[in-house]
């Protein structure tokens, strides 16, 4: 049997972690070739691979990026204004592909659906350090997203009091609040601005004001998707081709400047940005990636097609790719870390 890998869409950390797992498993207790596809889809495409085999994973449990390199600007289904799916199932026919394993967040995923319908058979991996692929409690990656945005929060705390500042730290997600939701708990913040529950920007002026009478500083941690009441998500960009085109950001900078006049205090907006996403994946990032590696791999040898590792309940599952591809996980505005948080006196930006 052979099988080809190939990584989509942004990097997660753990992702080199799955790719050894599931060449470990396939390659090392089961005598399957595994086929490495490079820069996903694009080497589906442009006809570029390398073999994979247990020397060229050995180190990989720890690093950070991915190994096969990966793009988010090539989709078979509209690459330079045409379709490919069928020059990439006939591709994957001439290297004597038994099936494809597709490593990717919500757009890869809608196209290892779209390619497995056509003739190639395809088990999913779900990777995002946005937590937000419905069907899966946990990504990997987002662990390691959420530790690396609580360790600058914690030094945005020290240079913020000693300045008597108020500070904006915009996190990544897209269009859910997870890793703001979690890195802000975990490092304090006074106030957590999510796309999901839109602020009154009254409501955070008040409280700049109320802790400026109190305390000498203020952390506001802020999802890029969060946004004003009646507004919209601030959008930095656009990626031509992407399965989802538009990059946010840029709204820590327009809150910054819309209540600067209304204060005291000098006001400073900071982006983590890509920092969130690069480097080594945390320990339990890379013991959650092992464990969907070793599924993916178990999933081919049993002949789940069409399927994709999935976790329920916080226990490793399988969904059909149709169920996740595309389906967004926002963080629902009755969860219980909400509640926690909103009990503790941190604030969601609502007037009382
Ligand atoms: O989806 C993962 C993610 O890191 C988002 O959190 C972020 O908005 C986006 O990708 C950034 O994309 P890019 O790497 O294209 O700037």
């Amino acid at each position: 049997m052979r099988i080809g890998v190939l990584t989509g869409g942004g990097d997660a950390p753990g992702t080199n972690a799955v790719i050894r797992a599931l060449t470990r498993s396939l390659v090392g207790q089961h005598q399957v070739q595994v086929v490495g596809i490079e820069d996903g889809f694009l080497g589906m495409i442009e006809r570029r691979t390398r073999p994979l085999d247990l020397k060229a994973v050995n180190d990989e449990v720890a690093t950070g990026g991915t190994m096969l390199g990966s793009t988010n600007r090539a989709s078979p289904l509209a690459y330079q204004g045409r379709d490919w799916r069928r020059e990439v199932v006939s591709y994957a026919g001439e290297l004597g592909l038994d099936g494809l394993v597709a490593i990717g967040g919500d757009g890869t995923l809608a196209i290892a659906d779209a390619l497995d319908r056509c003739g190639l058979r395809t088990v999913g991996v779900p990777k995002t350090i946005d937590n937000d692929i419905a069907g899966v409690e946990r990504s990997f990656g987002f662990d390691t997203a959420v530790a690396r945005a609580a360790e600058a929060l914690d030094r945005i705390h020290t240079t913020g009091e000693s300045l008597r500042r108020v500070m904006l730290v915009e996190t990544m997600g897209r269009h859910a609040g997870w890793i703001a939701l979690e890195a802000g708990i975990a490092a304090g913040a006074d106030m957590i601005l999510l796309p999901e529950l839109a602020f009154e920007l009254e409501a955070v002026i008040d409280l700049c004001r109320q802790r400026e009478r109190q305390e000498r500083y203020t952390v506001i941690c802020v999802s890029e998707g969060a946004m004003a009441r009646g507004g919209e998500a601030v959008v930095r960009a656009r990626v031509e081709g992407a399965p989802e085109p538009e990059r946010l950001g840029g709204i820590a900078a327009q809150l910054a400047a819309q209540i600067e006049p209304h204060l005291s205090s000098e006001v400073r907006a900071v982006v983590l940005g890509h920092v969130q996403r690069g480097g080594p994946p945390t320990a339990t990032d890379r013991v959650l990636a092992t464990r969907y590696g070793a599924e993916a791999a178990q999933m081919v040898l049993d002949g789940a097609w069409g399927q994709t590792v999935a976790m329920r309940d916080g226990a490793i599952s399988r969904a059909p790719l149709s169920d996740v591809a595309g389906r967004r996980r926002c963080v629902p505005v009755d969860h219980p870390l909400l509640k926690c948080a909103a009990s503790i006196g941190v604030s969601f930006g609502q007037r009382p």
